[in-house]
């Protein structure tokens, strides 16, 4: 009963491992540290193809020491490459070899105990284990493929429609910083925090189905035009609806405009019915037109700015969000930042 509530663990860690995926080498350490500790290894030894690139990644666990090595086929040893090269596994009574293959080798495993046997079972599990960190392996690359295709697709489209959309476009290189700290500092996930920077970039996507003359009139809008405008969640949320891993981003486009006191459109969402990335957002939307200005409104200050958003604390925006980002400001870090960006 011990051995299988082992084997379940091992496995259950791994799919755990791959389901929170964030950095390659800390998933590819993770693994290492079970391959340890599952088999009683003195010694591990992982390497991987480091994708994109034809690099490799070579993670040694040692006497609890972990090294971590990334690099060219020289930073791999003679016995690592020749894994590489023969295909197979090899299996002796205290060294246990297996390659990673998905169609080509991508990387292997070697461990290893200095006195006492691996016994048959720990074998069969070795390999069975190791074939599963193979599909895992290759799970998590396609995972970074199209996260590269759908990173690549959004920074397209986004430059497009500061084009067609100049009043609307956000300072994406010189926010993202402040994104990403809010977000920590608001205890969202590495996932909510990428979720985030697409909403950032793609939040008013849906004004490029919206007439051009609209999007750069001067004078004030009629009510119908209005109501036109506010159609801009929607219609972004419609443009990418279909592409799998945007989906968390849809909700925080489709909130974008709800304000804290329910005064917002599209769906006059209050307080914590709205999305923290929408809450997030507005703040930040509001932030970098005034920081930055528009062709209608001019920069201001960073004390100007700060009253501002205190004054629409708990009415167009999440008081707590705006109490974070206030601290936030005043690190010296970001005031670091945000001067290089003026
Ligand atoms: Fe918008």
């Amino acid at each position: 009963m011990q051995r299988y509530r082992k084997i379940f663990s091992m496995f259950h860690t791994l799919y755990r491992l791959t389901t929170s995926f964030n950095r390659f080498d800390t998933f590819l350490v993770g693994v290492a540290r079970l391959y340890e500790h599952s088999f009683g290894a003195e010694a591990v030894v992982l390497v991987c193809k480091w994708f994109p690139y034809s690099k490799f990644m070579r993670i040694k666990l040692k006497n609890k020491q972990i090294t971590t090595k990334k690099g060219g086929i020289s930073i791999l040893t003679k016995i690592e490459r020749s894994i590489l090269e023969e295909d197979r596994e090899i299996i002796l009574n205290n060294r246990l070899i297996f390659p990673f293959i998905f169609s080509e080798t991508i990387g292997g495993v070697y461990i290893k105990r200095r006195k006492a046997h691996f016994s048959d079972v720990e074998k069969k599990w070795f390999i069975a284990f190791s074939e599963q960190v193979s599909v895992a392996i290759k799970v998590i690359e396609l995972f970074i493929e199209e996260n590269r295709m759908v990173l690549n697709y959004i920074k397209s489209f986004s430059g497009f429609l500061a084009e067609y959309v100049p009043t609307s476009s956000i300072h994406y290189k010189g926010m993202v910083k402040l994104i990403r700290v809010l977000g920590k500092e608001l205890g969202l996930s590495q996932k909510e925090i990428r979720s985030l920077e697409y909403a950032t970039l793609l939040h008013d996507a849906g004004k490029v189905e919206l007439p051009e003359t609209l999007l750069r009139k001067q004078t004030p809008l009629t009510e119908d035009e209005v109501k036109v405008i506010r159609k801009h969640p929607l219609k972004g949320v419609q443009l990418i609806k279909d592409l799998g891993a945007l989906k968390p981003v849809i909700p925080i486009i489709l909130h974008h405009h709800e304000r804290y006191d329910g005064k917002g459109y599209p769906s006059r969402l209050k307080k914590q019915q709205i999305p923290m990335g929408s809450r997030i957002l507005a703040v930040m939307d509001a932030f970098d037109a005034m920081f930055f200005g528009r062709p209608y409104k001019e920069k201001m200050s960073l004390d100007d700015i700060e009253r501002e958003l205190r004054k629409q604390k708990g009415e167009q925006f999440d008081p707590k969000v705006v109490d974070k980002f206030l601290r936030i400001l005043r690190k010296n870090s970001i005031r670091k930042h945000l001067n290089s960006l003026e």
